[in-house]
């Protein structure tokens, strides 16, 4: 998905517009001290880009399978130009649910429990997958792929006779397949921000709540229905719960070696009161809309600030890496 991740499609919202006619351009890495330059194959940059089109730092502000899962990141590398946000690593670990959930568990940081099934297990063993299931959650069960976004092939399954069609549809957007336990809870979320300083752990903002007035805070609620969720900063939680929840946040970015931004969603159990880790988002949406800048203009970080720690960030890490030796010496 291109564009914004609070729009389905190009160009929503007060989101960057991308033209489906849009010049096609190439990045060439920089040689002998020279920055990548981008180049349009149509002839002719865009207002802002110097003769050369040289680019000092990428922000791959788009979202999805091939952009924010580390392969856009892989391809900036091999540009050799400064991009925002996570590298290839934390970029392809956050997208990835299951990985994502067997780092935090490694990290000691609570996580939603899960069972997950491939695509071939699932169809050679329908049954058995699912007397899995039965065995050890009660209904209502989550099915989700496990590399998605947007709630795009999410599922609240309430009964067994309902689980295949579920799987069957999650299976169609993923070739892995996350079933979890159901969580009656409120759903909080942090904005994290890397540490201008390497050696300090990120910055949490203050928290925030979306309150849909749906089931769940499905693809339609998101996205289809204006009115699909509340929208609450600072969330209401006690100081005892702040404190724990944003450890949580940080702990989690830093188990997963993120890099400037990710926004960590919490679930805060109704029930037993306790916090998990739903997911990673290492590329949140960030229109001036966006809970990602919200949070932190509510933190005391304004926009224009946060894309300059973002933008400086970006070039420390690039500078950083072009100083190590690419071979023995
Ligand atoms: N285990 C669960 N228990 C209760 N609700 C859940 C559970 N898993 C997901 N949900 C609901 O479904 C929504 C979407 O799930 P999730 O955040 O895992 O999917 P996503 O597609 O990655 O979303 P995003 O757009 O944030 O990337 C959640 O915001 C929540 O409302
Ligand atoms: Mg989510």
């Amino acid at each position: 998905m291109v564009g914004s991740e609070d729009g389905p499609s190009f160009g929503t919202g007060d989101a960057l517009v991308v033209h489906r006619d849009a010049p096609q351009v190439v990045l060439l890495p920089g040689r002998g001290g020279q920055a990548s330059r981008l180049v349009s194959l149509q002839g002719g940059l865009p207002e802002g880009f110097g003769p050369q089109g040289e680019v000092d730092v990428v922000f791959p502000v788009v979202h999805g399978t091939n952009c924010e899962d580390g392969t856009l990141q892989g391809l900036l590398e091999l540009a050799d130009v400064a991009y925002v946000g996570c590298g290839v690593l934390a970029s392809s670990v956050g997208m990835d649910k299951e990985f994502a959930k067997r780092l935090l568990r490694d990290a000691g940081i609570p996580i939603v429990p899960y069972l997950c099934f491939k695509k071939s297990q699932w169809l050679k063993d329908p049954e058995g997958c699912s007397r899995r299931v039965s065995a050890q959650f009660s209904f209502p069960v989550f099915v989700k792929p496990a590399n998605s976004g947007s709630s795009v092939g999410v599922h609240q399954v309430k009964t067994a006779s309902a689980l295949a069609a579920a799987m069957d549809d999650a299976l169609s957007y993923d070739t892995k397949v996350l079933i979890e336990k159901s969580i009656s809870a409120r759903e909080i979320e942090f904005s994290v921000l890397e540490n201008l300083d390497a050696s300090q752990p990120p910055l949490v903002s203050v928290p925030g709540e979306i309150a849909p007035t749906h089931e769940f805070y499905s693809y339609e609620a998101k996205y289809l229905d204006g009115a699909g969720a509340k929208l609450e900063i600072p969330a209401q939680l006690s100081a005892e719960q702040l404190t724990q929840a944003r450890e949580m946040a940080s702990k989690t970015f830093q188990a997963l070696e993120g890099e400037g931004l990710a926004r960590v969603d919490l679930f805060l159990d109704r029930q037993s009161g306790e916090f998990y880790v739903n997911e990673v988002n290492t590329l949140p949406g960030f229109t001036s809309i966006s809970m990602y800048p919200k949070l932190w203009e509510k933190s005391g970080i304004e926009y224009t600030e946060l894309l300059t720690r973002l933008v400086e960030l970006a070039q420390a890490r690039h500078r950083t890496k072009k100083g190590l030796k690419r071979e023995r010496v």
